[in-house]
């Protein structure tokens, strides 16, 4: 069974993140996708949220699951049995981080290969960190973010005050 890994803060997860699921999910057996540290972002959500989050969007998609992770993210690919993992890249802004992060955990496990999917172009302009932003004042952030989590995104930053 081909199993692939989609990882990210998912803080929270956004249609630029749907779409590249969406894709990856149809080129493997089985996507897990893992919500993990970034130490360079302080998350807004915390990891219960996000995993909820994503759950949400993905209850229709039968070979994605849904999983958090700490520490390496290439130890947990390893563990889980993982022969890829699968990022979305926007901009060329995207690839110097990506690279450096592909060509490290090649280094430290050289069987997991990392695949890249080019973001749609109707969601290059997106981020979490947008999303975040928007809605933090009240902005509309309907067609950015799954309408099934929409309302939940307001509500937990109003909590969150
Ligand atoms: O959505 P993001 O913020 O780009 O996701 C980054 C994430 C969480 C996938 C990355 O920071 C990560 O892999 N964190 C776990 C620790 C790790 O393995 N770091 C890479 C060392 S080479």
């Amino acid at each position: 069974m081909k199993i692939w890994i989609c990882p990210g803060s998912f803080d929270p997860v956004t249609m630029g993140h749907i779409d590249i699921i969406r894709r990856a999910r149809k080129m493997c057996d089985h996507l897990i996708i893992a919500i993990g540290v970034n130490d360079e972002k302080k998350a807004t959500f915390t990891f219960d949220e996000r995993k909820e989050f994503v759950k949400k969007c993905v209850k229709d998609m039968d070979n994605v699951e849904v999983d958090t992770f700490e520490g390496l993210l290439i130890n947990y690919a390893k563990n889980k049995g993982a022969t890829a993992i699968v990022k979305g890249l926007r901009a060329v802004s995207d690839f110097e981080y990506e690279l450096q992060m592909a060509l490290l955990n090649k280094r430290l496990n050289d069987k997991i290969e990392t695949v890249f999917l080019m973001t749609s172009i109707n969601y290059s302009h997106l981020s979490s960190r947008a999303v975040r932003n928007i809605a933090k004042y009240n902005g509309e952030i309907r067609g950015l973010v799954p309408d099934a989590i929409h309302d939940d995104i307001y509500l937990k930053l109003k909590k969150g005050k």
